[in-house]
């Protein structure tokens, strides 16, 4: 439950020149899995579509790892999708569960390598409904030091094998977590994604990965940032176009109903009140 790192992986695919002259007003990183072509679809034409919202600058990369059993069959099907999109970042770990913090590392260091002027980096999943152009409001001016998303506070490591989400004491002594957001969808501000990257380097991985970010966060010495009510969803709600102009994230939402639900969110802007 504990990849090695630091370690260098190696990048497979990368894009290191996107960033270069750039200084993008948010960097999305979307996780998805290597096999996951059509939720990457699915995103690219909807809430990841970077130019959807008029005078935003976003850039949009998708976090891979190498398919536990696929890994060589999908390397040119990739390498394809690439060519086309030039959107895929991919290191040389496993893409399993338990290795989501890498991802989210690999997220972090391309950031702090290529793309160190961003104002804000947002962690997203790819079956959740995003709306930028709301998150955006909540985001002028830009801050510093700066997180928000889902706040979890006063739990804990889930010690019982059973559970999907178990974490050992020897991997995490503690039985509480620092405070942390959600890992459906939490945003960052561009110095502190240098930072928690830089700070990961130093403390023992958890395969947890927002509540190692909540840890990064708390050997920072840096506090999260309670959004508005309601803003992040972790539980799904039903489309409603007045109601989702008011938030940024919704849960649960996979390829279909995004692009199912788009066409008319992105339309009719001025029929909310
Ligand atoms: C992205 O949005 C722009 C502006 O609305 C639109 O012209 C373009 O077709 C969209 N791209 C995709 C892949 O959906
Ligand atoms: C994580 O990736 C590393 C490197 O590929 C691999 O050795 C390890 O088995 C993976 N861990 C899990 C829990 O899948
Ligand atoms: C980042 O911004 C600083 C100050 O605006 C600028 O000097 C520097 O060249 C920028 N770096 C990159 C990589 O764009
Ligand atoms: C873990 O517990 C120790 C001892 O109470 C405390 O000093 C430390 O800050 C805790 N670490 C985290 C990440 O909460």
């Amino acid at each position: 439950l504990q990849p090695p790192y630091p370690h260098p992986y190696r990048f497979l695919l990368n894009h290191p020149d996107k960033c270069r002259g750039r200084t993008p007003f948010l960097v999305l990183l979307v996780v998805t899995s290597p096999a996951d072509l059509a939720a990457r679809d699915a995103v690219r034409r909807t809430w990841g579509n970077e130019s959807a919202v008029p005078g935003l600058d976003v850039l949009r990369l998708f976090l891979l790892g190498v398919h536990p059993v696929f890994g060589q069959e999908l390397r040119p099907l990739l390498l394809e999708e690439d060519e086309l999109h030039r959107d895929l970042l991919q290191q040389d770990f496993l893409d399993t569960y338990n290795n989501l913090t890498l991802k989210t590392l690999m997220g972090l260091e391309w950031v702090s390598r290529f793309c160190a002027n961003a104002s804000y980096v947002m962690k997203a999943d790819h079956d959740v409904f995003l709306n930028l152009e709301f998150l955006a409001g909540l985001l002028r001016p830009p801050r510093s030091n700066f997180l928000t998303g889902y706040v979890y506070r006063h739990t804990g490591p889930l010690r019982n094998r059973a559970y999907k989400w178990f974490v050992p004491r020897e991997v995490y002594p503690n039985d509480t977590y620092p405070p942390y957001c959600g890992g459906p969808g939490y945003v960052l501000s561009g110095d502190l994604a240098l930072r928690v990257f830089a700070a990961a380097q130093t403390l023992p991985l958890i395969n947890m990965e927002d509540a190692f970010v909540g840890i990064c966060l708390h050997a920072l010495g840096v506090a999260v940032t309670d959004p508005p009510p309601g803003a992040f969803t972790m539980y799904r709600l039903e489309y409603e176009r007045c109601r989702f102009r008011r938030l940024v994230m919704v849960h649960h939402y996979g390829p279909r109903e995004l692009l199912r639900v788009w066409p008319h969110f992105s339309q009719g802007r001025d029929e909310c009140p």
